[in-house]
């Protein structure tokens, strides 16, 4: 029996407790599983990166089994220490998995077994891989919480960084990505970074309620053996201990908030790139992308492509199906642990390892980005940016708006049948319309500015929203 998580040599088995057929389960069985059944069941090519939190919820085991009074001091000890020298082997990557492990869980005990014979073999006592499998899950999911805040945070500190960069930078601002009004450009791109607080928000809230031990529910109800999950909660860095075993070991809620967590921010990452995406489009010409974040073509010599934006934008939809396929998975499953649970981990996985992968790469983007500040200039030439700051002048001075709106469109419309400018416009013709100063309105340092209220668009209002990030940031 050799193997790696995938294949390689065999060295932790059997040990002296071992039932015949090699299965550490295997007491009431006389043939070991069908290779394909085998295959199918066999989960540690994907869950052997669950092995440090595997050690470590092991450890804190041995000290309840210790405090129990069911191991003497030196027991424990020893196979604390064998733990962690397991443990070690593992992340080296000089542990020789065993062909017959199904999973981390069992690999990690045969190995102390082969390893201290009976004493080993007292380490399963009072727990089963159904409360196991969901405290390593658990640890692991509230490191990558971890992970995913300090790389969010990093995000939003480069959009600060550009928006006070470009805090008077003027752009067209769209809705129905037609021009509709001037905004600065350090709005927009803070307007990504007040999303992202969000989503920093909702990782911490979701943390709060992840970080329950399930340790000591045992298979489903606890067991005989006066184990404290309490104390083994608080060993883990839990902020407490499950309240109803059942429910403990059933319900991947957890995970299924990770994934539903995970999946808003990927679209809000995907919006981000989107726009990135869009501003560099040459044909538009906002922005250049540098050659660091870009790809050329292998067919058109003059193309320089936007594939990291692209992908932070594709990749969106691949975590939405993480979350979609845990969610199909749980739905209708009555309560109790079911093998279908095993089909937790990958979702999870690929949703963290996709979502790590983003953030960075889109933050570089983001940070080496070159905005051509002239050509967002010129693109507010379009006068229909102001035809709403005329309307609210008239409205300033008594007009109802509807009339207001009414009286600008039609003046549009005027100049547009003549063929013709509100630019040149005659004084005379402002006063008809019922303002003298009209032709000031038109420019979007003025637009931009008069907006000055509470989070508006002007200079001012970006960088106290840049400086109310940064205090969100520093928590
Ligand atoms: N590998 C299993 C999983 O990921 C561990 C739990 C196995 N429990 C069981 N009763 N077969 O869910």
């Amino acid at each position: 029996m050799t193997s790696g998580p995938t294949d390689g040599p065999a060295a932790n088995g059997p040990a002296t407790t071992e039932p015949a057929g090699g299965q550490l389960w295997a007491g009431r069985f006389s043939a070991p599983p069908a290779p394909e059944a085998h295959a199918l069941g066999r989960s540690l090519r994907f869950d052997v990166r669950l092995a440090p939190y595997d050690v470590r919820a092991s450890v804190a085991h041995v000290g309840a089994l210790e405090d129990a009074g069911l191991l003497e001091p030196d027991d424990a000890t020893r196979l604390r220490a064998t733990l962690a020298e397991v443990g070690d082997e593992i992340a080296a990557g000089t542990f020789v998995f065993d062909d017959r492990d199904e999973d981390v869980h069992l690999a990690i005990e045969r190995a102390v077994t082969h390893r201290l014979g009976d004493l080993g073999a007292r380490l399963h006592a009072g727990r089963s891989r159904n409360d196991l499998v969901v405290t390593d899950l658990r640890l692991w999911l509230l490191d990558v919480g971890d992970r995913i805040h300090e790389a969010t945070s990093a995000l939003i500190r480069t959009l600060v960084a550009r928006a006070r960069e470009h805090a008077d930078t003027v752009m067209p601002g769209t809705t129905h990505a037609r021009p509709a009004q001037p905004v600065s450009l350090g709005h927009h791109l803070l307007a990504h970074g007040w999303a992202l607080t969000r989503d920093l928000e909702r990782v911490a809230q979701w943390g709060v309620r992840t970080s329950v031990s399930p340790l000591g529910a045992g298979a489903l109800g606890t067991s005989t053996l006066g184990l404290d999950p309490a104390r083994t909660a608080d060993a883990l860095g839990f902020r407490g201990s499950f309240r109803n075993s059942l429910d403990a070991v059933s319900d991947r809620d957890a995970v299924q908030e990770f994934l539903a967590v995970a999946s808003i921010e990927a679209t809000h990452l995907s919006r981000l790139a989107a726009d990135v995406a869009r501003w560099s489009d040459p044909t538009l010409g906002w922005a250049e992308l540098d050659e660091a974040y870009a790809t050329g073509s292998s067919m058109m010599p003059q193309k320089r492509n936007p594939d990291t934006a692209e992908l932070a934008r594709g990749k969106a939809a691949r975590i939405a199906g993480d979350f979609v396929a845990l969610t199909a998975l749980l739905q209708g499953l009555p309560l109790g642990y079911h093998r279908d649970l095993q089909e937790d981990k990958e979702p999870a996985f690929d949703a963290a390892d996709t979502l790590l992968l983003v953030l960075p790469a889109l933050d570089g983007c983001v940070a080496t980005l070159r905005f051509d500040v002239d050509v967002m200039r010129a693109a507010c030439e379009d006068e229909g940016l102001y035809a709403t700051d005329l309307a609210e002048a008239l409205v300033r001075r008594g007009v109802p708006f509807r009339e207001a709106h009414r009286r600008t469109g039609e003046l549009l419309k005027r100049v547009a049948d003549e063929g013709g400018s509100l630019r040149d416009l005659s004084g005379e013709a402002w006063e008809t319309f019922g303002l003298r100063d009209g032709a000031t309105l038109l420019d979007p340092g003025v637009a931009i500015g008069a907006r000055s209220g509470p989070g508006g668009p002007s200079p001012d209002s970006v960088r106290s929203q840049a400086d109310a990030l940064e205090r969100f940031i520093a928590g």
